[in-house]
């Protein structure tokens, strides 16, 4: 067995040699942090490199590979890791956006594209997917996630895990394209105070419990490989020492099997955190908690021997750490073949091939959301139009793939230019920049581009926010577009001609001013390589938009944090009827710019006759909850439609409504669906006071809507044992 296999390597290993196993080394490539240890090489000559990272292709790797062997005394192969988060050479959306496809194949294919390309050029790890609940768009990561909904992004985990792995079961990695996933970061790194990154986070364990872990289940449940480390601390102790999220609870109670690694130099923040003294004590910490490999550190391969030395950790430890690192290496067979990911020729006809880039130009035109639209699109390809293209985003190529597509060339994506002037052969386009992305406002740029739009039938505008303003580090006070763009905005929009705008940006932004004064908005997000394709097929309807958004957008900043399936005040407040002293904003309404689950179509859908197959749900029983939903409109669409419900009264405060389901669906022109979703006790299940799973018996509401907001056709039932 392997397991057998693990313990005979290990007794024959030195103490070095298994410290070296829990080690893991940047190379040269994207460095997000300080670079501890440039000589990497110095370990590796030793043999005290279990994994290296930021190092890619079939060709260096294998050299790579090759030394390490040389050098190591047990020939232990290395494990090669990367950030492959949206794409490794075919570049897909942003995850973010991604997900407002709803659309869990779609992200699965993604990410086995992903594996696919990254496995023939070397990689057998990636860190992805990130699965932070995302609930503040000041915080620049929320890019990388699934959005605010919990019940969403536990499904999207067991996309992407499968995706990745190409399998949803923790053993078999042995297949030559499974890439290692990667749960991060543990834990609730998304709720850093102020959206800051990095920052404290203080939550109380029934909102770690309801919120931010079971995303986490869902992956160690579909068989993810590792775990990575939050950066924040959670409740006064950082992630990375923290042994009641590690030992507690991924161990303990979920009894997960695979490594948990560091971020990045995370053991070392331990000291300014001020939760060890210096790095020797952060290594004897992260090891207590649980930890299992030091990303980029150091601090294990310079302490641990000294620890055990002096009797602060002991050897079982550092076995048992050494011997899941060494279990993920005889799982993916490299033991048997060290340089089964190492092959030149696979890598060659592996990357980039046409169905991976016809999968980007899908899911990109799947993932982008259409906030606004008053009449004016789409816009047929035929048209003969004088259009003016204004905006730092229309001629923008490098910004397209947003953050964390570390190995996608951004040379490639075609932009906003080349999709519209490649679709649209008869219009007469007329071109001005106006602003640059981060610059400060130019007048006289703003100027000749308002000259520009007034020569025009109609105007489309690509505005939004430099990919660096995004990611990691990314994070911002303001949400606005940027102020340059928006002078721009206000000049183009005095013209009084019809404006089209198209936004490429990596949060929710604050769209206050734009949806009262342009005519049309476009979410395209940071589409990846086929960009500028997949939005001249949205503005013209060769695609009909049908995404979703996944994240609030809030009215303005101050809402923030501001997400659906929230809990009611005692003094709720009543838009159509105000009253004093309810729960309420003197200066904006409380429900958000565009809600969760909202996004347009260029069909318009009606949702009626909404019906319980019983009003009465037993303990074994289930009920179906029904509606139909037509699409009145003269052309074929989709349309997600999603089942919320709440627990009226219950022994702990339930949020006003969460998402139980959703079905995304093709519905021809005049076409009548009738949307079925089974409802089952599980469903309505709670935590009660002691975080019991428990269905407790009484009323519950029942939506079946087109989004978060919406209130129509409510259905009760109630539930007996
Ligand atoms: O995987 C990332 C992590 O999400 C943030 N810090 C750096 C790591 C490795 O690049």
């Amino acid at each position: 067995s392997i397991e057998a296999k693990v313990d005979s390597l290990l007794s024959l290993m030195t103490i070095e040699e298994k410290i070296g196993q829990l080690t893991q080394f940047s190379g040269q490539g994207t460095v997000t942090g300080p670079q501890i240890n440039d000589d990497f090489k110095e370990y590796m000559d030793k043999g005290q490199v279990g994994s290296m990272f930021n190092v890619v292709g079939a060709k260096g790797l294998r050299q790579l590979q090759e030394h390490a062997l040389k050098h190591s005394r047990l020939k232990i192969p290395i494990l090669f890791a990367a950030d492959v988060i949206h794409g490794f050479k075919t570049t897909f959306p942003m995850p973010l956006a991604e997900s407002c496809s709803w659309d869990l194949e779609l992200m699965e294919k993604s990410a086995r594209i992903s594996a696919i390309e990254a496995t023939a050029a070397g990689l057998c790890w990636t860190f992805a997917p990130m699965i932070d609940i995302s609930r503040d768009p000041r915080w620049g990561r929320v890019m990388e996630s699934a959005g605010e909904d919990v019940y969403f992004t536990n499904l999207v985990a067991a996309a992407k895990v499968k995706g990745y792995q190409g399998i949803s079961s923790y053993k078999d990695f042995s297949d030559p394209h499974t890439m290692l996933a990667c749960a991060k970061h543990f834990v609730g790194y998304g709720a850093g105070l102020a959206g800051r990154d990095y920052h404290s986070v203080d939550m109380s364990d029934r909102t770690l419990r309801e919120t931010y872990l079971p995303p986490f289940k869902s992956a160690v449940d579909n068989g993810v490989a590792t775990f990575m480390t939050s950066f924040n601390t959670l409740n006064g102790v950082p992630a990375t020492g923290n042994k009641y999220i590690f030992k507690d609870i991924l161990r303990d109670e979920w009894n997960f099997k695979g490594g948990v690694v560091t971020d990045y130099t995370a053991i070392n923040e331990l000291v300014p955190h001020g939760y060890a003294q210096d790095l020797k004590e952060a290594a004897n910490k992260a090891l207590n908690a649980g930890i299992d490999m030091d990303m980029n550190g150091a601090a294990f391969i310079q302490h641990l021997k000294t620890l055990l030395d002096e009797g602060k950790v002991t050897e079982e430890q550092i076995n048992v750490a050494a011997s899941r690192m060494l279990e993920l290496k005889f799982l993916l067979g490299l033991f048997d073949d060290p340089f089964k990911y190492l092959d030149e020729k696979r890598e060659k006809e592996n990357t980039m091939k046409p169905e991976f880039l016809a999968e980007a130009l899908k899911n990109a035109e799947r993932s982008i959301v259409l906030l606004k639209n008053e009449k004016v699109l789409p816009l047929a390809s035929t048209t003969s139009k004088r259009v003016a293209l204004i905006g730092p985003m229309i001629k923008e190529r490098r910004s397209l793939n947003g953050e964390w597509a570390i190995q996608g060339d951004r040379r490639l994506s075609t932009t906003v230019y080349e999709g519209l002037t490649e679709k649209y052969k008869n219009a007469k386009f007329t071109y001005a920049q106006g602003a640059t992305l981060t610059g400060d406002v130019d007048r006289k740029e703003i100027n000749k581009a308002v000259a520009v739009a007034k020569n025009s039938d109609l105007v489309i505008m690509a505005l939004g926010e430099d990919f660096n303003w995004s990611g990691e580090a990314a994070s911002r006070t303001d949400i606005q577009i940027p102020l340059a763009q928006k002078e721009l905005l206000r000049a183009v929009k005095k013209t009084g001609k019809k404006i089209v705008l198209v936004l490429l940006n990596g949060r929710p932004l604050d769209l206050s001013w734009e949806d009262e004064n342009v005519d049309a908005i476009v979410e395209a997000w940071y589409p990846g390589i086929k960009a500028g394709d997949a939005i001249a097929n949205i503005l013209s309807g060769d695609y009909n938009p049908s995404a979703k958004l996944t994240m609030t957008f809030p009215r303005n900043v101050g809402q923030i944090p501001i997400y659906y399936n929230t809990l009611n005040t005692g003094r709720p407040h009543d838009h159509s009827d105000p009253k004093d002293y309810t729960s309420f904003y003197l200066d904006v309404p409380n429900s958000p710019l565009y809600p969760f689950g909202y996004g347009l179509s260029y069909s318009t859908f009606k949702y009626h006759d909404a019906k319980l197959s019983n009003t009465t749900l037993s303990a074994n029983g289930k009920v179906t909850a029904s509606i139909k939903v037509t699409n009145e409109s003269d052309v074929d669409g989709e349309e997600i439609v999603q089942l919320y419900i709440q627990d009226v009264a219950a022994s702990v405060a339930q949020p006003i409504k969460s998402l139980k389901g959703f079905e995304k669906l093709s519905i021809q022109k005049g076409q009548t669906i009738d949307v079925q979703f089974e409802i089952t006790p599980e469903m309505l299940a709670i935590l009660d006071i002691d975080m019991n799973k428990v269905t407790e018996e009484g009323k519950f509401n029942i939506w079946i809507a087109p989004h978060a907001e919406y209130d129509g056709n409510l259905m009760q039932l109630n539930y007996t044992e």
